[in-house]
């Protein structure tokens, strides 16, 4: 069956075999930032945007996103030019061996979408979903409180552009 979706604001036409699980669509294309944990929607490393919401691609036949738009964590920034998140992970130390972090990042940018000043709580509450076997859970809620604080000041700054 074709599918037509967009990854990362680019139109994507596929032709996929209708069990296609979203998560091998997505890794099959080259978005390696899509880790492959359990494939039971327990671990949170496939977490991707599904029209603005953070969902385990694992779980997901790749037919059911067809017109839909589809982020990864490549699609919020690459090296050249990190996401505030990104860099905040960095900065903070929360980056141990990484698998799990391209899947917190979506989570934490749905929630700072949500909720730009979030508590250590509900960061807490927020990332629950994604597992991480190195523990750097401390690390990571002060990454995206950081992130969070950076995009509240920049939003400011726009605000008194305007
Ligand atoms: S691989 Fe999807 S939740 Fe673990
Ligand atoms: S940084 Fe290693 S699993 Fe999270």
């Amino acid at each position: 069956m074709l599918i037509e979706l967009q990854i990362n604001n680019e139109l994507w036409e596929m032709e996929i075999e209708p069990g296609t699980i979203l998560i091998d669509l997505l890794r099959e294309s080259g978005f390696a930032s899509v880790k492959d944990g359990c494939r039971e929607g327990e671990c949170g490393a496939c977490t991707v945007h599904v029209n603005g919401k953070p969902m385990n691609s694992c779980l997901l036949l790749a037919a059911q996103v067809d017109g839909c738009v589809v982020t990864t964590v490549e699609g919020l920034g690459n090296p050249d030019f990190p996401h505030v998140l990104q860099e905040a992970f960095v900065e903070c130390g929360a980056v141990q061996c990484g698998f799990c972090i391209p899947g917190k990042i979506m989570s934490a940018k749905a929630l700072l979408d949500k909720n730009p000043d979030p508590s250590d709580a509900e960061i807490k509450q927020g990332l629950s979903g994604n597992l991480c076997r190195c523990t750097g859970y401390v690390k990571q809620v002060e990454a995206v409180k950081l992130a969070a604080s950076r995009l509240r000041k920049a939003g400011l700054k726009k605000g008194r552009k305007q």
